[in-house]
């Protein structure tokens, strides 16, 4: 098989990018590790930053979303029991969040591709990147047992962080940055109704939570927990009761349980490799980067590395402009950075850990300093609902 673009990995950076570059006419082929329903079957987050819901409206699948996602004005953290609501759209000259979920973004964007008429190989095993680093790069991979081959232009390594893109990058030559955090955070759905409209981040003595959802009729609540914690210890029950004893008083009336859709435990890692471009490969998305979930920042920052990568590859293609090749990796890093700096720094401060008394005074009183004025609210008002993207020249 002969392509412009090999795109590995169909998860919403391979999915979105791959309708980007279809739209400008570019050829592109996506080949994914797992089957589609496997890959509709994660629960991940749904904070759409708007910077993202413009990109799905130039991409051409924002028509769900616009009518099903909620627009999100405020979000709220709750610390000592009190509620302090920030106010996104005031602090920022009119922006706002959607609350529509990653995979009902990948339901729009798999229908898109099959509308799209362009290539998708689903099951697929042993992905193999060729020639990254010369003119004519290939990619080979096996399906029912037969071994394919994908020649082409350029490779997008779009396969998430245990991906095989990365590794193929020759070790002398990228730079990884990692820290894991001391706890993890155990997720519950449920088709109950939200406690709250608004998203509330929670500091809490026995830990963080958060109160986000899905629609108005499904929830999705969070626990700080020990990173050795199992799943399996913890029953619906146990799960509703914690999460009482975490909720500011003002609200917890409000709570309706009912058995869980899926329960799970996520650990919280910091990671960054750098470059994400090496020869005719390019990095994006969790790839190239993990943030930990506090800010709701990993599938906004997959999405504006999609965005620089296909105005990129549309111009190298039109008008020849290989020079932007390596503008790739600086301009998708500084916002990079700022994300893993936003979550990380959401993170010290909303979560309970190290048992230190001194240390959590100390994040008590940071979280009071940039709640008490409108001008430190802004502060984080402008990163929640995301940076601007960069332009690529
Ligand atoms: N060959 C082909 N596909 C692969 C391979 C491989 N060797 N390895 C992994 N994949 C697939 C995975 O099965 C997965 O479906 O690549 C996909 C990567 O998808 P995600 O992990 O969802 O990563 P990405 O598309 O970058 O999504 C952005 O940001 O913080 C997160 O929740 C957020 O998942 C979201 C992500
Ligand atoms: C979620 O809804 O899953 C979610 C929302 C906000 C976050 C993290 C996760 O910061």
């Amino acid at each position: 098989m002969k392509t412009q673009v090999a795109i590995i990995g169909a998860g919403p950076s391979g999915l979105l990018l791959g309708q980007l570059l279809h739209k400008q006419g570019i050829e592109n082929i996506i080949i994914e590790r797992v089957s589609a329903d496997y890959v509709l079957g994660r629960i991940r987050a749904g904070v759409i930053e708007q910077g993202f819901s413009d990109l799905m409206k130039e991409a051409g699948i924002s028509a769900r979303m616009e009518a099903e996602g909620e627009i999100h004005s405020a979000v709220e953290i709750a610390v000592n029991g009190e509620v302090h609501s920030i106010d996104l759209e005031g602090l920022t000259g009119g922006e706002t969040v959607t609350v529509y979920g990653q995979t009902e973004i990948t339901h729009d964007l798999m229908d898109a591709r099959i509308a799209s008429g362009q290539q998708t190989f689903y099951s697929i095993d042993n992905t193999e990147l060729h020639d990254i680093d010369g003119e004519k790069p290939y990619v080979t991979f096996e399906k029912d047992g037969k071994t394919e081959r994908i020649d082409c232009d350029y490779i997008a390594g779009c396969d998430g962080f245990h991906g095989v893109s990365r590794q193929s990058i020759p070790k002398d030559k990228i730079t990884e940055y990692e820290k894991v955090y001391p706890f993890g955070w155990l997720g519950l759905l449920a088709d109950t109704p939200p406690v709250n409209f608004e998203l509330i981040y929670i500091k809490h003595e026995r830990g963080f939570a958060l109160c986000s959802k899905r629609s108005s009729t499904r929830s999705r609540y969070y626990l700080q927990v020990p990173l050795d914690e199992k799943v399996e210890d913890w029953s619906d029950d146990r799960f509703w009761e914690e999460l009482k004893h975490r909720l500011p008083e003002s609200v917890v009336s409000q709570l309706v349980t009912g058995p869980s859709l899926e329960k799970s435990i996520a650990p919280l890692r910091s990671f960054v490799a750098e470059p994400m471009q090496y020869g005719r490969l390019f990095l994006v998305g969790d790839a190239a980067h993990i943030v930990p979930p506090t800010g709701a920042k990993g599938l906004n920052l997959a999405a504006s590395d999609v965005s620089t990568l296909y105005r990129i590859l549309t111009k190298v293609f039109s008008e020849g402009r290989t020079d932007l090749i390596e503008k790739y990796s600086e301009i998708c890093l500084r916002r990079v950075w700022n994300g893993v700096r936003f979550s990380w720094w959401m993170t010290n401060m909303l979560h309970t850990f190290d048992h230190s008394e001194i240390e959590d005074k100390i994040r008590n009183s940071e979280l009071g300093f940039f709640l008490s004025h409108a001008n430190r609210r802004q502060i984080l008002a402008e990163q929640y609902v995301g940076l601007p993207y960069e332009p690529i020249e």
